[in-house]
């Protein structure tokens, strides 16, 4: 928990908070909710690719298969300048599957904007329920040139473009109000401009230099496959404790 508000100084605000005495509404009900008590596949890791992107597109399309509702929704994690993390939920766009590229979009000078400006590393995490798998994805983070990041705008439905085009993305908004005529103000816009693109929308790549998968299994006897780039831009792999 920190104290202050954008490029103020940030203390852990700890005053006042007790450790939860008894379990509670809440713990009662977490604690009779079962965790992956389904039937789940099994995972062969000795016959997985050679390669992590190949392996996603896979469980990817399995979990399309499974019908996980929105399963391209990925945690992306970052960090500030002042080395607190962030994280989010954003959309999957593509992925590099020979290259171990995860790509991404969003508004550069969003808060995520700023801290991947500060320091382009990041975390992705992936969870697809019905298949109780998990995939973890780490490393740098790249800039894609502006006419690309200009072709996946413009590749959008009018309604993403229309609240693309709002921008001023998590700033703070006075209310709802404003937020309507910003957005009447954007499709007017967009009508008459139909190529306008958003000056901060950008497309990244998170070039993934570890890649963890991760299968759950109802009798906690989980199977985790972790890859690692190599120097020479191979992978090894190994299997790791659940
Ligand atoms: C399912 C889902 C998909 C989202 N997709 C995106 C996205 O592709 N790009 C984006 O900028 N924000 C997306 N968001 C909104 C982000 O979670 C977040 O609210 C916003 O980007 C501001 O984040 P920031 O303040 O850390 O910059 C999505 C949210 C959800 C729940």
């Amino acid at each position: 928990m920190w104290r202050g508000g954008k490029g103020e100084a940030r203390e852990p605000r700890m005053t006042g908070m007790a450790w939860p005495a008894g379990p509670g509404e809440v713990g009662r009900l977490l604690a009779g909710t079962p965790l992956m008590a389904r039937e789940l596949p099994a995972f062969d890791a000795g016959a997985a690719p050679g390669a992590p992107g190949e392996l996603f597109a896979r469980w990817l399309a399995e979990a399309v298969a499974a019908g996980v509702p929105d399963p391209h929704a990925v945690t992306l994690a970052t960090v500030d300048a002042d080395g607190a993390p962030d994280a989010r939920v954003l959309a999957l766009r593509n992925v590099d599957v020979d290259g171990g590229g995860w790509v991404f979009a969003t508004d550069a000078t969003s808060p995520k904007g700023a801290q991947l400006a500060a320091r382009p590393v990041a975390a992705m995490t992936y969870y697809w329920p019905a298949r109780g798998r998990q995939v973890r994805l780490r490393g740098r983070v790249a800039t894609a040139p502006p006419d690309v990041s200009a072709a996946e705008f413009h590749a959008r439905s009018p309604r993403s473009r229309v609240a693309g085009l709002v921008a001023r993305q998590s700033e703070p908004l006075g209310s709802l109000g404003e937020w309507t005529d910003a957005a009447d103000a954007a499709e007017r816009r967009l009508a008459a401009e139909p190529d306008a693109v958003p000056p901060g929308h950008t497309v990244y790549v998170l070039w993934a230099d570890e890649a963890e998968f991760w299968q759950g299994d109802a009798g906690r006897r989980h199977v985790r496959l972790r890859y690692r780039r190599d120097a020479d831009g191979g992978w090894r792999r190994g299997l790791l404790w659940p």
